[in-house]
């Protein structure tokens, strides 16, 4: 680090090309070409051996995201993804009302109550977005697991893209797409907006940023309803070459989950195609959230 605390990391600083050059190759170099590639086989996700927690890091330094897939159980423990998230360095879950009270959120379709007023707990394709984008800074997420426990009788695929693959796909195509989304007033997300989340204030912040420890964070929802982009030339042309990105990037990787599969990552892009249940098969996700990236613990 420079002795400038007010300057970026060097990679993500546009006025350092070289550093960015080096860091874009060797991200390149080792992102996973297929979805296979994330994928490892684990016998029991709350007690993983040291070989495959390896394993899981080793794809998250790679990639942002690791896949696991274990067989398959009746039942759902709903500890599953706390336990995960604890071997795995995540410990600060962040809770909201519709979670249940532990902070673990199933995702399945519901009729009735508060939460079948939000996307999640319907049927409907969910667009590209990461987790948490109208949170307040100090409830930024950093990390999240989605355990399946059972899958839908067909759809609820997931698309995924580690959001600094599409931090390079913007600054190659021009630097100013980056500037403009490192802007502090880039988005804002009106107040009560999204996903049940409790009653606060609008929410204004950068799409990028850096955070304490040098790891590039991505604010986005591709949605167009409940918010509001800045109101520049620069931020508009950034939105659109994203959007852009989000469907043609060769690095979108597609994810299927079968029961006891899950995805771990440091809050990636992520979207969800619509899906039908059936009586045998009756999507349910558990969900967790964090504050705190994947670490070694
Ligand atoms: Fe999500």
């Amino acid at each position: 680090m420079t002795g400038n605390p007010a300057r970026l990391p060097r990679p993500f600083d546009l006025a350092d090309r070289a550093a960015y050059r080096d860091w874009r190759e060797r991200k390149l170099a080792a992102y996973p070409a297929t979805v296979a590639e994330l994928i490892v086989e684990v016998a029991d996700p709350a007690r993983l051996t040291e070989r495959e927690r390896a394993a899981l890091l080793e794809r998250c330094t790679r990639s942002n995201m690791a896949v696991y897939a274990s067989p398959p159980r009746e039942t759902a423990d709903p500890d599953t993804p706390r336990r995960i998230g604890a071997q795995l360095g995540l410990h600060t879950l962040d809770v909201n009302y519709l979670a249940d009270d532990d902070g673990i959120t199933p995702l399945a379709v519901t009729e009735t109550g508060t939460r079948s007023a939000y996307i999640p707990y319907t049927n409907r394709a969910i667009r590209w977005h990461t987790d948490g984008y109208y949170n307040a800074p100090e409830r930024r997420i950093r990390a999240m697991i989605l355990h399946c426990v059972q899958r839908a009788d067909s759809g609820g695929e997931n698309r995924v893209l580690d959001h600094e693959l599409a931090y390079i796909a913007l600054r190659d195509a021009d630097p100013e797409h980056i500037r403009a989304l490192m802007s502090p007033d880039a988005m804002t997300i009106p107040a009560r907006s999204e996903e049940g989340e409790v009653a606060r204030g609008d929410q204004t912040g950068p799409v990028f940023s850096v955070t304490e420890d040098g790891r590039l964070h991505m604010r986005y929802t591709a949605r167009t309803r409940s918010i509001a982009w800045k109101d520049d030339r620069a931020v508009q042309a950034a939105t659109i070459a994203l959007q852009q990105i989000l469907e043609t990037d060769a690095h979108v990787l597609r994810l299927l989950m079968e029961p006891g599969m899950g995805l771990v990552c440091n809050n990636v892009l992520h979207d969800r195609a619509a899906f039908t249940d059936s009586g045998a098969h009756r999507r349910l996700i558990l969900r967790a959230r964090y504050y705190e990236a994947i670490s070694e613990r």
